[in-house]
């Protein structure tokens, strides 16, 4: 099966190290890929945005299936175009992927199948949003409706930050994603993520993780893409992963499937565990990114069959994903001044002695410069990622394998993991 994968960050770099693992693999080619996709396929420059393009390239190269990595060519409607030429896509099409593109259209959504989330107002204008404010106490939480790479939302502890953040995105600070604005409801709890492939009928777990949002150690200073991640998320039990499908996979996915569009590929549900039971913050319509590196060191099933399975209405016809028990983790590389202006061309090297401790590194934002060099291109750079007996052990051979990196211009986080090993062993 010749596969084209969409995407060139950590987390595309870890689904080409898994799907390469897959004997039903022919070729592998991934638009626009980075140097450490490049070890296991042919990377090309394709212009995402234009879909007749891509068509092109899959027929050019006799691709049988396509998995898209990222949000945006999924919110842009690249999976309904693919599917229209009879190319067999992983990932929803564009109604679908509303559930990310559109944090009013999910609310409603589950307002409607009685979905627990945190109470909200849909708002299309400044006026309407500082009425509805006053419905809310405090904190108060702002978003922007649409996409706005992770800086959309704002924890108002104060009415002035609230009107403050109402004004900033009516005025289009984060462009036509701030054309309406999402109020909501504070809520308490720890947060952790789950995953779940489905076909628009059949759904099946596909493992939890947890990620470090905040730039710093001791969870301080601003939000970022994250900064690491380990997996499983253990405080999702058992029994509380069975009621986050019930109550809330579940019923999104035969909402979608009722209207009409069902959801095909894999739903992403940030959750907060509060003291009601689970709630849903958000949907991601995509695989996390570093939680997606993670869960691919403990995949234990063939990601061809399972992706393919997806994307062919049979996830009912194979076994469902199995993963091994030993927990995963990865601490994100970054280049200096991430995430408000990350520093561009830094050196790298030592990879190889990184992975000489059974760590494995996945590129995020890497490039190889004209001479062959390995240099900084984004910014987070590098996963270094690492499986163990424990999250203590799998972290300090993370954190023994970034000691062997030689990046001068990255730092890391020196604490990811820090919750779970307090639980591992109080
Ligand atoms: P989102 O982009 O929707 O995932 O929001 C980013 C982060 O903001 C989440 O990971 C939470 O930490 C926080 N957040 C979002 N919505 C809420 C909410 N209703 N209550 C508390 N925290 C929230
Ligand atoms: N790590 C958070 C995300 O992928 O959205």
């Amino acid at each position: 099966m010749n596969i084209l994968l969409l995407g060139g960050g950590g987390r595309e770099h870890a689904l080409a190290w898994k799907l390469a693992q897959s004997a039903r693999l022919g070729k592998l080619h991934a638009v626009p890929g980075n140097p450490g996709i490049a070890e296991h396929a042919q990377c090309h420059a394709v212009d995402l945005t234009d879909h007749g393009a891509v068509v092109a390239f899959c027929h050019e190269h006799a691709i049988d299936l396509v998995v898209i990595g990222p949000e945006a060519p999924l919110v842009d409607g690249l999976a309904d175009t693919l599917r229209g030429e009879a190319i067999s896509v992983f990932g929803p099409g564009k109604a679908a992927a509303q559930l990310e593109g559109s944090k009013g259209f999910t609310k409603d959504l589950c307002a409607r199948a009685n979905i627990p989330t945190a109470g909200y107002a849909r708002t299309r204008s400044a006026d309407e949003a500082l009425a509805a404010l006053g419905t809310f106490g405090l904190p108060v939480v702002i978003k922007a409706d649409g996409l706005a790479a992770g800086k959309g939302v704002v924890i108002a502890q104060t009415p002035d930050e609230a009107r403050a953040a109402i004004a900033d995105m009516f005025a289009g600070h984060f462009g036509e994603a701030g054309a309406e604005v999402v109020i909501e409801e504070f809520m308490t709890g720890e947060e952790a993520s789950f995953f779940a492939l489905t076909d628009g009928a059949t759904i099946v777990a596909f493992g939890s993780a947890q990620d470090h949002k905040r730039v710093g150690d001791g969870d301080t200073g601003p939000n970022t893409g994250g900064m690491g991640a380990y997996s499983p998320a253990r405080v999702l039990t058992r029994d509380l992963e069975r009621e986050v499908i019930t109550r809330i996979i579940a019923p999104t996915v035969k909402a979608m499937a009722d209207a009409g569009t069902p959801y095909s590929g894999v739903l992403y549900a940030g959750l907060m565990l509060t003291r009601d039971g689970p709630k849903l913050i958000e949907y991601n319509c995509r695989f996390g990114d570093p939680e997606c590196q993670v869960l691919m060191l403990r995949l234990k099933s063939d990601l061809v069959d399972l992706l393919s399975a997806v994307a062919e209405n049979r996830l009912a016809a194979i076994s469902p994903p199995d993963f091994a028990p030993e927990p995963a983790l990865t601490v994100v590389l970054a280049a200096q001044g991430y995430p408000a202006a990350p520093q561009k061309g830094g050196l790298i090297a030592g990879l190889a002695e990184a992975e000489a401790h059974g760590a494995k590194v996945f590129h995020a934002g890497t490039v190889r410069d004209g001479t062959g060099v390995l240099r900084a291109s984004g910014g987070r750079v590098l996963n270094v990622s690492a499986r163990g007996p424990s999250v203590r052990a799998a972290r300090d051979m993370a954190y023994r394998a970034v000691d062997a990196i030689d990046f001068a211009q990255g730092f890391c986080r020196r604490d990811i993991g820090w919750r779970e090993i307090a639980r591992e062993e109080g």
